[in-house]
């Protein structure tokens, strides 16, 4: 292997814990970065995606669809970069690329696990990270949204959340809810996204929440969080309802403890109701297709792309922990250049 005269700092997982993670499970590592073999290139990361599912791989959370984070390697996950060094006839030098080797400031890929992606599209390469097509699919395919229908979303102020909720509408959602986790965070959700109400998770009793602002019923629940909102959403379901199970961030922020599930599945069965879970992973055919709409709703202002943009890779892992915490809102985003 042939080094270059680079160096790379990369953040690996230090321990597992037992529990919400800290600051001591992460290490901040800088190494040479080694020349691209033969279908091989060498990206310089620019931005990387903070996801609260890193907590599940930390967290080796049982039955989780993503590999657990390995201690003592770098951690992993969606970024953004340019290549800078190509053993790869395929994918220039130059090119702006999508990989999931993130949490380091230099990767060394294949040729074939990067996504070569069009530095124009967006005004920012970090809008490649977003959480759009997550919404997009669970809407669409788990809950099969209909037209005039009563949408409610958790962590609507969140990255996923906030998309969900101006995608519904946007797909011809008769009213849109949601809930969020803050006074400040509510308000983000109706004035800013247009959600036509919202309500903070921490009044109980949730169902009465969710009876005022739904008043006619919720026919999808697009579900981040699990645990007492969903239990509520199921009591609040109208007859035929679909709930898209996308989320854990209950059990995220408890630091991996089950959170109850659903609860009395008995409404399931009178309501007819369907509960889907669902992973980005298995729709990533409806890329191109969301993407073309993705580029038009942003180009006639028709959706508000919310994002943090937090600075440096020594920072992610405070930024991690702050993220499911609720410090942040819309999609939180690492940039990684120095
Ligand atoms: N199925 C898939 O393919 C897929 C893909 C991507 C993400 N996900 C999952 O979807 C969920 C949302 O992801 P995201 O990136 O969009 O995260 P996010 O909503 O941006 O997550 C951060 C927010 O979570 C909220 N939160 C934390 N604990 C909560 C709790 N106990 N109850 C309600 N809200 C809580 C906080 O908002 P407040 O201040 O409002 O509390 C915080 O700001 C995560 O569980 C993620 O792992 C699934």
């Amino acid at each position: 292997m042939t080094m270059t005269t680079r160096t790379s700092r990369a953040v690996q997982l230090a321990a597992r814990p037992d529990g919400f993670p800290a600051l001591s499970d992460f290490r901040l590592v800088e190494q040479p970065v080694s020349e691209p073999g033969p279908g091989q290139v060498l990206v310089r990361n620019l931005y990387m995606s903070l996801d609260p599912g890193m907590l599940m791989q930390i967290g080796a959370y049982p039955g989780i669809p993503m590999p657990p984070f390995v201690i003592g390697d770098a951690m992993s996950g969606d970024a953004v970069g340019e290549v800078v060094a190509s053993a790869d006839p395929g994918v220039p030098e130059g090119a702006l690329v999508l990989h999931r080797l993130g949490w380091r400031e230099y990767a060394v890929a294949a040729a074939d696990a990067v996504r070569i992606v069009d530095p124009d599209a967006y005004p920012s390469p970090s809008a490649y990270l977003g959480f759009g097509l997550v919404a997009y699919a669970g809407l669409t395919v788990a809950a099969g949204l209909r037209e005039g229908e009563t949408v409610f979303v958790s962590s609507a102020a969140g990255a996923t959340g906030s998309l969900a909720g101006q995608i519904a509408r946007l797909l011809g959602a008769g009213r849109v809810v949601g809930s969020a986790g803050s006074a400040q965070k509510v308000r983000h959700v109706v004035d800013k996204l247009g959600f036509d109400a919202a309500f903070d998770y921490h009044d109980e009793p949730l169902t009465d929440r969710l009876r005022t602002v739904a008043p006619a019923g919720i026919d999808v629940y697009f579900d981040n969080v699990g645990g007492a909102q969903l239990r509520a959403a199921v009591e609040v379901m109208n007859v035929g309802g679909r709930i898209a199970l996308c989320g854990a961030l209950a059990r995220q922020r408890s630091g991996g403890v089950p959170d109850g599930g659903p609860g009395d599945l008995l409404p399931v069965i009178g309501k007819r109701l369907t509960l889907r879970g669902f992973t980005m992973l298995d729709h990533l055919n409806l890329a191109p297709e969301f993407g073309r709409r993705l580029r038009q709703w942003l180009a006639d202002g028709s959706l508000v792309h919310t994002e943090t943009v937090v600075d440096g890779l020594e920072n992610a892992p405070q930024a991690l922990l702050d993220l499911v915490r609720g410090r942040y809102t819309g999609k939180v985003v690492v940039q990684l250049t120095r």
